[in-house]
């Protein structure tokens, strides 16, 4: 393990602002923290920098234990959402100044240099001062400033939110690449669940300062542990039990089906009316009511055949479905099958 977290409690007054029991993370990883606004993400992130220290538990990096060592001893790479870089350096001198203050030789700090500019597409910028370049491309000079001393640990806090959306998704190309040339261990801290789903080896949700679930992006999607996970990862159709009029012998009180994991069928088992759609071009969100319920479909261009007030049958997809009880989800048994539908 490059990182064990054990039983950290961190309090702001009379406010735990972060509970973590137990959280392992593996070296050449990348990592995703993904949490709404307040859920504790900053604050881990700092307790692993070393610029926040814990009330109580227990932090160990590469086998040491570094609870309250401060941040220079603890060798890692930081970049923040502002990507402070050094405006009278060229971009250049910005990703060698972490080693010329180490005073590594100067053929060595050349070709670490290059072998940055290379990956981070830079080398033409190599001249240029941080104000004649993009947001984008001072971006990744700060994430290259941040992993040239090879650190054991990048942590970057929202590194990308600054940034318009087409530079943000280009962006994540370089993060992967970077991890991958350099094998490093990354821990990316977002709100964004695309972002997180993008990036992450493994995504660890945090929910008011605690651990909700630790999983790859396809496990938490398809098999989230509870509703708020589902939300996040944005489900739309967590429908009440009682609303689908139905005697199954389950015992769930929510059904989640995905929006997109629901089908316009002639011979589909559920009647609804169109109750209105949005066109989006590559994608049709279609609201529908079922009865007592409004459920939303996710439709491709090739559903452009339907308007608003027409009666649909719609068919699910039952694979997929998830069920909840008292917010937890709970798996499929074989004598308690959701039987609404015929298989
Ligand atoms: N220095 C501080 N003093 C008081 N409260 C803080 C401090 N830092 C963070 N908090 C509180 O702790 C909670 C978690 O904050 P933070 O870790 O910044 O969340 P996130 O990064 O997920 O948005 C928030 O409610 C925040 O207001
Ligand atoms: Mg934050």
């Amino acid at each position: 393990m490059i990182l064990s977290i054990n039983n950290i409690i961190k309090k702001f007054g009379n406010f735990t602002a972060l509970e973590i029991n137990d959280l392992e993370l593996e070296e050449n990883k990348y990592y995703v923290v993904l949490g709404p606004s307040g859920s504790g993400k900053t604050t881990l992130l700092r307790i692993i920098a070393g610029l926040e220290f814990p009330d109580s538990g227990k932090i160990t990096i590469s086998g040491n234990e570094m609870t309250n060592a401060p941040a220079w001893k603890r060798d890692l790479g930081l970049v923040f959402q502002n990507y402070a870089l050094y405006p009278h350096l060229t971009v250049y001198e910005n990703i060698a100044s972490p080693l010329n203050v180490m005073k590594m030789p100067r053929n060595e700090i050349i070709k670490r240099v290059n072998e940055l500019l290379r990956v981070m597409e830079l080398t033409d910028q190599a001249g240029k001062y941080p104000a004649q370049l993009s947001g984008g491309q001072q971006q990744r000079v700060a994430l290259a400033r941040a992993v040239i001393k090879k650190p054991t640990i990048l942590l970057l806090d929202e590194p990308l939110s600054n940034l318009d959306t087409r530079v943000r998704i280009d962006l994540r190309d370089y993060l992967k690449r970077i991890q991958k040339e350099f094998k490093l261990t990354v821990i990316h801290v977002t709100h964004d669940p695309t972002e997180a789903m993008a990036l992450g080896d493994e995504v660890i949700v945090l929910h008011h300062g605690k651990l909700i679930q630790k999983s790859s992006p396809r496990e938490l999607y398809n098999k989230p542990n509870d509703i708020f996970c589902a939300r996040l990862l944005g489900a739309v159709n967590l429908i009440p039990k009682n609303n689908l009029n139905i005697n199954d012998n389950m015992d769930y009180d929510l059904l989640e089906i995905r929006s997109e994991d629901i089908k316009f069928s002639d011979d589909g088992e559920i009647n609804g009316i169109i109750k209105s759609m949005q066109f989006l071009g590559s994608e049709i969100l279609f609201n529908i009511d079922i009865g007592n319920y409004n459920i939303k479909v996710r439709g491709d261009k090739f559903d452009d055949n339907h308007n608003e007030g027409d009666n649909v049958k719609l068919s699910f997809i039952k694979s997929t479905m998830n069920f909840y009880k008292s917010g937890k989800r709970i798996e499929h048994t074989e004598n308690g099958k959701f039987n609404k539908i015929p298989e």
